[in-house]
């Protein structure tokens, strides 16, 4: 069955990763996908390739406004309205980022694009969802990052518990006009993004949850992620506003350290 036939989405970050899964899984049930990314060349040919012909590419950087603004609204020119956003675009820094060796610089890009440009994704969303009198959905893409203190990485931690603030704020701000928003919070998941940051801190964060997942035997894909975003974006959580859909294996489970189980 098609779940999301009739339907237009916008996938940020959807040139590669959990992006790209999530385009193409949309694309499979039936929407128009607008792809946006900042990785031009990746993302046509996306947009090209064969079991998307419902999808097109435009060229945005989230971290800016005035690019978000023309992306929503040359995607409702484009296909009529918007009724899907999945706010997905992220950056990790280049080093450990402990408190101590904070580097400013890098602080502030990732927190441009991360909690500014999801910000902006979610704002310009749902103004159109307004307009349009759409009762669509919103998903930011959050982590675990979100809920727990980070060894490393302060400022990617700091700006995935922002995404989760701007998400039930505007959950709460949007349900009057029908619009659902809620976030999706992997683990981690081997795409681009983790071989983007330092290598060591990654291969450290990679083997760290998955010795503490509580599934074993499987490891966490992009298409489990792509499927969790297909759940919150269709008509089979009709009411589900304000969650943070964690897909971890069960690591955020772990018991206390004095547990005896
Ligand atoms: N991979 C993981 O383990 C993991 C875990 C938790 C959360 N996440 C989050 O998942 C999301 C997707 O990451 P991924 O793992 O698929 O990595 P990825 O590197 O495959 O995808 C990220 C995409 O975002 C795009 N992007 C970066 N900056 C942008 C900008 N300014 N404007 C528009 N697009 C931009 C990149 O070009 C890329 O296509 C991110 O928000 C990330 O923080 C990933």
């Amino acid at each position: 069955m098609q779940k999301l036939e009739g339907k237009v989405a916008i996938v940020t970050g959807g040139a590669s990763g959990i992006g790209e899964a999530a385009a193409r899984l949309f694309a499979h049930h039936g929407a128009r996908v607008v792809i946006a990314d900042i990785q031009d060349e990746k993302g046509r040919a996306l947009a090209e390739s064969t079991p998307l012909q419902r999808c097109s590419y435009v060229h945005c950087d989230v971290s800016d406004e005035n690019e978000v603004k023309a992306m929503v609204d040359s995607t409702v020119q484009k296909y009529g309205q918007l009724d899907i956003m999945f706010s997905n675009a992220g950056v990790v820094g280049n080093s450990g980022q402990k408190v101590l060796d904070l580097d400013l610089s890098q602080f502030d890009r990732v927190l441009r694009v991360n909690a500014r440009g999801m910000a902006a994704c979610v704002k310009h969303a749902a103004r159109a969802m307004v307009e349009k009198r759409v009762r669509g959905s919103i998903i930011c893409t959050a982590s675990i990052a979100a809920s727990r203190a980070g060894p490393w990485r302060t400022d990617y931690v700091m700006s995935k518990h922002a995404v989760l603030g701007l998400m039930r704020s505007a959950s709460r701000q949007l349900g009057e006009y029908g619009i659902r928003v809620n976030s999706v919070s992997p683990s981690a998941v081997m795409t681009p993004i983790m071989l983007s940051a330092e290598q060591e801190t990654s291969m450290k964060v990679l083997k760290m949850y998955g010795n503490l997942t509580s599934l074993k035997g499987i490891t966490l894909t992009v298409k489990h992620l792509a499927d969790a975003v297909l759940f919150l974006a269709s008509d089979d959580s009709t009411f589900v506003s304000g969650h943070d859909l964690v897909v971890d294996g069960g690591l955020l489970c772990l018991p206390s350290p004095n547990s005896s189980l």
